[in-house]
């Protein structure tokens, strides 16, 4: 059966009410579970209505977990529409989102309702109280399972702080380890996240040259004789670049890092999406110096990031308190909820199959993206990276994404991930939010805009 909805009894903004037609025809069972819903495409020109019109309405209710969609495959009802009615709450204003570095979400969304029916029933944690600052011994014994799976790292639950989000664990990391005023080193561009973290905390950034590798060894050596003592490094689909550092780099940071006594604080929520098959991953810098690295990750890039759920992993004992006691003076534990459904989907074995999913869904778009942008994107450093790198001078990466905005593209603000503009610039492209046929209208909308920022002549055209 094709759906034929009339929203003409619906008010609102036209998603809004494509999306109350779909509520209102699942709840009168008009639409079953299992109902395949017309193509964007199709619905769009029913309805005589725009295509980003029906994407949001479809995207809305992918959220609400009313359907689930697979790329290729569709999008189908899964659920009775008997949840409160929400309004709207993307940001993007029906924009074609590649700004957000979301994962692919079907995979989480579909085994959510499953979690959280096995939420209710558990009676292993008493979720009305105040939970310890380290978080709860059996959800720290899951990450540590999960890290060595997915991340390939053995690490000490024990040494584990479960934070909300890994954003959370930076800021307790830079607390931990930095007074106001010290210099954090980092790549040239790094995750917004960091620079957020630092100028809240009144650490000075300084950014690193990188190559297509990531940091290089003689900017660490000589950034380090300025007297800076610890480096956030991405080792593994950096953030913005997507670059991964090979076994010997990670080996020669890590020695410098020995000769000059720094810390480093590795991130590593990309982890997941690193090697040919889960948990294959070249060397961390905390397996290397498990002495010196304050390990940090997350569920959100790997599963979902509405569990909220980031995992540190400090080198020792007293860094370990430390975290503990910004971790107390800001939130005071990790809220165990998302925590929970984190480890039960660890316990059935669900966590895997979602990563594994979420790689598949991954690799499909990056395949994609680089069939349509070719040689203007930087190849990643896997498969399946979830963001895409396009090197541009700054004032090009500035009118390329003002001029996707116009049409109706938003990409990452080029100035968001940028620390030090001598060293880097560039345009970042997220993936993973966009479904199927749209992502590649954007891209094929962004080609032409691309060929022109790569035109030297391009600034005089304008
Ligand atoms: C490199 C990096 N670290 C940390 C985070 C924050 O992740 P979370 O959602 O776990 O707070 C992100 C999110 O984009 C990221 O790209």
């Amino acid at each position: 059966m094709t759906w034929r909805p009339d929203i003409s009894a619906e008010h609102g903004p036209l998603p809004e009410r494509i999306l109350a037609a779909l509520r209102r025809d699942i709840a009168s069972g008009d639409l079953a579970v299992g109902t395949r819903l017309p193509p964007q495409r199709d619905l769009a020109f029913q309805l005589g209505v725009s295509l980003g019109v029906v994407t949001r309405a479809y995207a809305e209710a992918e959220r609400l977990g009313l359907t689930s969609g697979q790329v290729g495959r569709g999008t189908y009802v899964q659920a009775p529409a008997n949840g409160p009615a929400f309004t709207m709450t993307s940001t993007t204003d029906g924009l074609v989102d590649l700004a957000r570095n979301y994962p692919p979400l079907g995979a989480a969304r579909a085994r959510l309702r499953e979690a959280l029916e096995a939420l209710s029933r558990t009676n292993a944690v008493d979720f009305s109280l105040y939970g310890p600052a380290l978080g709860l011994d059996g959800h720290r014994q899951a990450a540590a399972r999960w890290l060595r799976r997915s991340a390939g790292i053995a690490v000490d639950w024990n040494r584990i702080l479960l934070t909300t989000g890994a954003q959370q664990a930076i800021y307790v990391a830079l607390g931990a380890l930095l007074t106001p005023g010290d210099t954090l080193m980092c790549e040239a561009a790094t995750f917004h996240g960091v620079k957020l973290a630092a100028a809240q905390g009144r650490f000075k950034l300084m950014g690193l040259a990188m190559d297509d590798e990531g940091v290089l060894p003689d900017a660490l050596e000589r950034a380090a004789r300025t007297g800076a003592r610890v480096a956030y490094l991405t080792p593994t689909l950096q953030n913005p670049t997507g670059r991964a550092m090979s076994p010997l780099r990670r080996e020669h940071l890590v020695r410098i890092a020995r000769e000059r006594d720094l810390i480093l604080i590795e991130d590593d929520v990309y982890a997941a999406y690193a090697g040919k098959t889960l948990g294959d991953c070249p060397p961390t810098l905390a397996s290397l110096a498990p002495e010196r690295v304050l390990y940090l990750s997350g569920a959100s890039k790997s599963l979902m990031p509405g569990l909220r759920l980031g995992f540190l992993v400090a080198p020792d004992e007293p860094v370990l308190k430390s975290a503990a006691q910004v971790l107390r003076a800001s939130v005071y534990s990790t809220p165990a909820f998302g925590a929970q459904i984190f480890t039960h989907w660890e316990e059935t074995g669900e966590a895997d199959e979602i990563a594994a999913q979420n790689r598949a869904d991954a690799a499909a778009r990056q395949r994609t993206a680089l069939g349509i942008l070719g040689g203007y994107v930087e190849r990643p450093g896997s498969d399946q990276s979830l963001h895409l790198w396009l090197p541009m001078s700054e004032a090009a990466a500035e009118r390329t994404a003002a001029r996707a905005l116009r049409a109706g593209v938003e990409v990452t603000p080029p100035s968001a991930p940028v620390v030090d503009s001598d060293l880097i610039s560039g345009l970042r492209l997220c993936l993973g939010q966009t479904e199927g046929e749209q992502l590649e209208a954007s891209l094929r909308a962004l080609r032409p805009m691309l060929a022109d920022a790569a035109d030297p002549t391009f600034a005089d055209v304008l």
